[in-house]
């Protein structure tokens, strides 16, 4: 059987400026197995490890130019080369240079003349490390890439999860389910104008289709009747923003810990004079002030039981102007700042989309 080494040779890149040394060296590390590549100088040595893959460089220390420590140091510094083994090779068997050599982040040091068999064993020892440092650096890539995927993995079923929840919402609420796709498409495009980030804006574009999910603790007599509804029943009407908040709670998801704040708050005023809990300002959660808005915008241009549908024009006058039930103050006035300048937004998604 053959040996890694046989199969792929390790590929040694030897750095001197006399031809003689250079023919030399190459000649026994070539007669170890191992591929050379050449450099006669520093800067060219650092032109070809910057490109080629290296296991292993061999370095002359006194060159014209740079000298060996300055091409250690310089290897030492790249992202690519800085567990490159180096050997420095000289003919200065002084204690500084051997130190200055190791300080520059060599990892072995040869005198000449050199003694073949001592080179074939440090070369020997030196690859080995680097092939346990390659593998090692292998093994770690397969392991972040399976997190990776496996990161993917859950983000995609948690996904699956929320639109199954959504088309049990609007199954309850509207049949065709386009309130909640639209309701997506607004929050997302409100958020963007408002400047919030990116993450937000996608997580909302999820979680505002959740909003009105508390009516399915609402019983068919209220959720169904024609007709307008009177105090103790629009009373239990009103309870379907904390069903939604504790069905949706306590969840490690983002997609739900956010859909859980719309459901609870959607009703809230900015002014104070919503429901359930009468919240002001900044108390409401800001994912649940923009899909206020929203909701606001796509009920006045729907028909319901007790009112016709109004035209796009009509519906944002009554939210920038206010109407017999609906008031600017009733809006963060920042989102409502938002909303007057992609008004057109809102007509083009309901035009698009439509039940
Ligand atoms: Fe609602
Ligand atoms: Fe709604």
């Amino acid at each position: 059987m053959q040996t890694e080494e046989e199969i792929t040779p390790p590929r040694v890149l030897i750095v001197d400026d006399q031809p003689l040394t250079r023919e030399l060296m190459t000649l026994v590390v070539q007669a170890q197995g191992y591929k050379t590549l050449i450099a006669t100088n520093g800067a060219e040595a650092l032109a070809i490890a910057a490109k080629r893959s290296l296991d292993l460089v061999i370095l002359d220390v006194v060159m014209p130019g740079m000298d060996g420590f300055e091409v250690t140091r310089r290897l030492r510094a790249e992202e690519r080369t800085r567990i490159l083994p180096i050997v420095i090779v000289s003919a200065l068997d002084d204690k500084e240079s051997r130190i200055k050599g190791l300080a520059a982040g060599a990892d072995d040091f040869l005198t000449r003349p050199v003694d073949r068999l001592e080179l074939k064993i440090r070369l020997q020892n030196l690859l080995r490390m680097k092939r346990f440092q390659d593998q090692l650096a292998g093994q770690n890539a397969v392991l972040e890439r399976k997190v990776e995927l496996r990161t993917e993995e859950l983000e995609r079923s948690n996904r699956e999860t929320i639109h199954t929840l959504i088309r049990a919402a609007a199954h309850r609420d509207d049949e065709s389910g386009a309130h909640v796709k639209r309701m997506g498409l607004y929050s997302t495009l409100l958020s963007q104008r408002v400047g919030l980030d990116a993450q937000f804006c996608v997580t909302i574009g999820f979680a505002s289709q959740l909003h009105d999910i508390g009516k399915i603790g609402i019983p068919d007599r209220i959720l169904e009747k024609p007709e307008a509804l009177g105090d103790e029943e629009w009373e239990i009407m009103k309870t379907h923003t904390e069903i939604g908040g504790r069905m949706l709670a306590l969840n490690s998801s983002p997609y739900l810990a956010m859909a859980a704040d719309i459901a609870r708050a959607h009703h809230e005023h900015w002014d104070g004079s919503g429901y359930p809990r009468g919240l002001k300002g900044d108390a409401i959660p800001v994912s649940a002030r923009i899909t206020q808005l929203c909701d606001t915008y796509d009920t006045l241009r729907s028909r319901r039981p007790y009112k016709p549908p109004l035209d796009h024009s009509a519906a944002s006058a009554s939210i920038l102007m206010g109407d017999s039930k609906s008031k600017p103050t009733h809006f963060d006035p920042a989102i409502l700042a938002a909303f007057r300048s992609g008004v057109a937004d809102f007509r083009d998604i309901f035009e698009t989309i439509r039940d």
